[in-house]
């Protein structure tokens, strides 16, 4: 018999964003850690096979982090009276350049993947930092664990500080050297990474272009962030028509699978080419706060068809749990709809929706427990009280609200349990 995994319990997912799908009481079964169907009796076929029984719990799919930085993860509420450009060069740039020792780095990341993990992320894509081998760290540490990621070495070359800056070459090397080495393997890819326009000089970003493309490697980077950031692109790239055509000139936006962090105050134009390539948007609602940057106009973007998928953005965002992500998102734009004439808010199921199945497109068929889809699975566990008296959509949204790492009492990537 082939590799089968037979999860029974309580099953709940977003086939669309508008509601749960929940199949009370059934079997949910894997073949080579794909998904075969959900069944309310088991087929006679699986008879012999081993049964994992959750009994009353719900089993959801695990969540999709878009957007985090793991060299970042030791100052998690840290200088948050900051907005961004000061914040990057008071606190994170610091910190960034101790990765460039790999000891150091296999230990944040160890406690990183650990955590990410705990809190139900099976999947993420990480900015790591300009150091190539602390990344390579990174990808060992995600590949130990077992989980899906995107890890990318971080590429800047100008206005930083010298200690963390690179030359274009070895920037550019660094990054050839990574798609090589782990561009074939299963599920820890690389990604190209340019930090975001302003570190980057226009060789840099026209050559991290062409590796994209050499490569049919996917690119992460933010995007209008901040204010202040997107006037000082404007003042950078005076021959560019918008921020993000900075990086559509250079093969970096959309060309090959492309995400852009945050999106705040994009213009029409700017819109139209995320829509005609098919990027998508990732919204990290906490650090959005955090670092006094605006609120992405999350309603209006569905409203056109663009795509949304959800980020910690940690250390931008306190906290690592994408449950947190969810909860902050449906804040905000509930803070949006009390204006007059203001968007409806988000409600549990569409943020639900961002935090798996759509940000789980990025990496395939992932997200969702639909025939063909990766067994991606996290078990909850809830109190008994809670469990005896609510509905599964009840307990759901409150493990969403209030609940954390210890409310998760099982993990499966592909199939395989997570230890
Ligand atoms: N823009 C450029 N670098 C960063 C970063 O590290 N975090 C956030 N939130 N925005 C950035
Ligand atoms: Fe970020």
């Amino acid at each position: 018999m082939k590799n089968v995994t037979i999860l029974k319990g309580q099953i709940v997912f977003t086939k669309e964003p508008e509601a749960f799908e929940i199949h009370t009481n059934s079997f949910l079964i894997a073949v080579e850690g794909v998904i075969e169907g959900i069944y309310k009796k088991l087929p006679e076929k699986y008879r012999d096979c081993l049964i994992y029984d959750y009994g009353n719990n719900i089993i959801i799919p695990g969540f999709v982090d878009l957007h985090l930085h793991a060299a970042q993860y030791p100052q998690c509420g840290m200088g948050m009276t900051k907005q961004l450009l000061d914040w990057l060069g008071d606190y994170t740039f610091d910190l960034e350049k101790e990765f460039q020792d790999p000891d150091f780095a296999k230990e944040v990341y160890t406690s990183f993947v650990d955590k990410l993990v705990a809190c139900g992320t099976l999947r993420a894509c990480i900015f790591a930092s300009t150091s190539t081998t602390g990344t390579e760290q990174l990808f060992e540490v995600c590949k130990k664990k077992g989980i899906g990621a995107y890890v990318g070495k971080v590429n800047m070359d100008r206005n930083g500080p010298d200690f963390i800056l690179e030359s274009t070459t070895d920037s550019l090397n660094g990054t050839r050297y990574l798609l090589e080495k782990y561009g074939d393997e299963k599920l820890v890819k690389p990604i190209v990474t340019p930090r975001f326009a302003p570190t980057s000089s226009k060789k840099l970003l026209e050559g991290l272009g062409k590796l994209a493309q050499t490569y049919n490697a996917p690119v992460q980077s933010h995007l209008s962030e901040n204010r202040d950031e997107i006037q000082w692109v404007s003042e950078l790239f005076e021959n560019a028509k918008s921020y993000a055509d900075v990086y559509f000139m250079n093969n970096l936006f959309g060309q090959t699978k492309t995400l852009m962090a945050h999106g705040i105050y994009l213009q029409k134009t700017e819109i139209n080419t995320i829509q005609e390539h098919n990027l998508i948007l990732v919204h990290c609602p906490d650090s959005n706060i955090n670092l006094r940057s605006g609120i992405m106009p999350v309603r209006k973007y569905l409203d056109l068809g663009l795509k949304v998928g959800l980020g910690s953005d940690i250390a931008g965002g306190h906290k690592i749990a994408l449950n947190e992500a969810m909860v902050r998102a449906i804040q905000l734009s509930k803070i949006l709809s009390t204006e007059d004439e203001g968007p409806d808010a988000l409600t549990v199921s569409e943020v639900f929706y961002s935090a798996t199945k759509l940000g789980g497109s990025f990496f395939g068929k992932v997200g969702s427990f639909e025939k063909g889809y990766s067994l991606d699975a996290l078990v909850l566990k809830d109190e008994l009280f809670v469990a005896k008296r609510y509905s599964l959509e009840d307990r759901l949204e409150k493990f969403i609200y209030t609940g954390d790492d210890r409310n998760i009492q099982a993990r499966f990537v592909e199939g395989t349990l997570i230890e």
